[in-house]
């Protein structure tokens, strides 16, 4: 579904590329989670995808189309819908139904086929009971997720999320992991940029980034087996990781698939 082929990207005035011969291929249906240190090129590589920047070399292509050209980018950018760390720059208006109706209305929609995007989106977001309260009134996690019932108003088949959890506290980022998740259930590709280890355990696949290049890919249970790698990368493994291999090292015959406190229980209680 999106193919990143050998690119690399060098911001203006940057002594060094921010992203060095990249290459990653995305499934139709995958959820992926990107993590790295900051300046590792997580957003560098995100904005790649609907065309935001665009590749000083190799290429991006999403559904096969090219983002270099100029005639696909409305097509890939109803693909693609992105969200980013702060939620109150993504929203618009002042009522949560009409924020998410901004962007079908822009488009030229239909008012019932716009009534019927709004209330599936906000029904994919767990927000329906809210549809006419005022937008200041929400918390960071609530906002985030009209944020993302907006571009869910789009109908992207893609959802890129730019660390939409950084600026909620840890009951706004559950709210919107699991909102998230849900969505990626019923289908959706979500490529989901974090700095939070633990979020990332649900996941098909974890990219790791470093300096620009990718260090390391794998499924959750692979990748936190190279705890090197990762601490090399200032990334600190999940804390049921790093419980269950001091715990191995100690002797308990746990597997490497215990990567939360409850699989890690599960595995661990037949063994007391
Ligand atoms: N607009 C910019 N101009 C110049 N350099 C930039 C710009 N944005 C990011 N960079 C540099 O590119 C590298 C990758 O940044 P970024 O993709 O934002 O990393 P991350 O999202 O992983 O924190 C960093 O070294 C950063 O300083
Ligand atoms: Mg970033």
């Amino acid at each position: 579904m999106i193919r990143f082929d050998n690119i690399t990207y060098q911001y203006e005035n940057a002594l060094s590329p921010a992203l060095a011969d990249v290459s990653l291929e995305i499934q139709d249906g995958e959820f992926i989670a990107i993590v790295g240190h900051n300046g590792s090129g997580k957003s560098t590589l995100a904005k790649h995808i609907n065309g935001l920047l665009l590749p000083s070399k190799g290429s991006v292509t999403v559904n096969g189309m090219d983002t270099k050209v100029e005639d696909n980018l409305l097509k890939i950018r109803q693909i693609v819908g992105m969200a980013f760390q702060n939620p109150d720059n993504q929203l618009v208006t002042t009522i949560v139904e009409e924020d998410v109706a901004f962007g079908p209305e822009n488009l030229g929609v239909t008012p019932s086929e716009i009534r019927q995007r709004v209330d599936e989106a906000l029904h994919a977001v767990g927000m329906t009971d809210y549809a006419e309260f005022a937008v200041h009134h929400l918390s960071g996690g609530q906002k985030q997720r009209i944020a993302i019932a907006g571009i869910l108003a789009l109908k992207p088949q893609v959802l890129v999320l730019d660390e939409a959890s950084a600026m909620l506290d840890p009951s706004g980022r559950a709210e919107l992991l699991s909102t998230v998740k849900q969505l990626h259930d019923q289908g959706m590709t979500v490529l989901m940029v974090t700095q939070y280890m633990d979020e990332t355990v649900d996941c098909d696949r974890i990219v790791v980034m470093k300096g620009g290049k990718i260090v390391l890919t794998g499924t959750p249970s692979e990748v936190f087996q190279h705890t090197d790698i990762l601490l090399q990368s200032n990334l600190v493994p999940p804390e049921a990781v790093a419980v269950r291999d001091s715990l191995k090292a100690m002797g308990y015959p746990l597997s490497d698939r215990a990567l939360n406190a409850e699989q890690l229980s599960e595995e661990l209680c037949p063994l007391l």
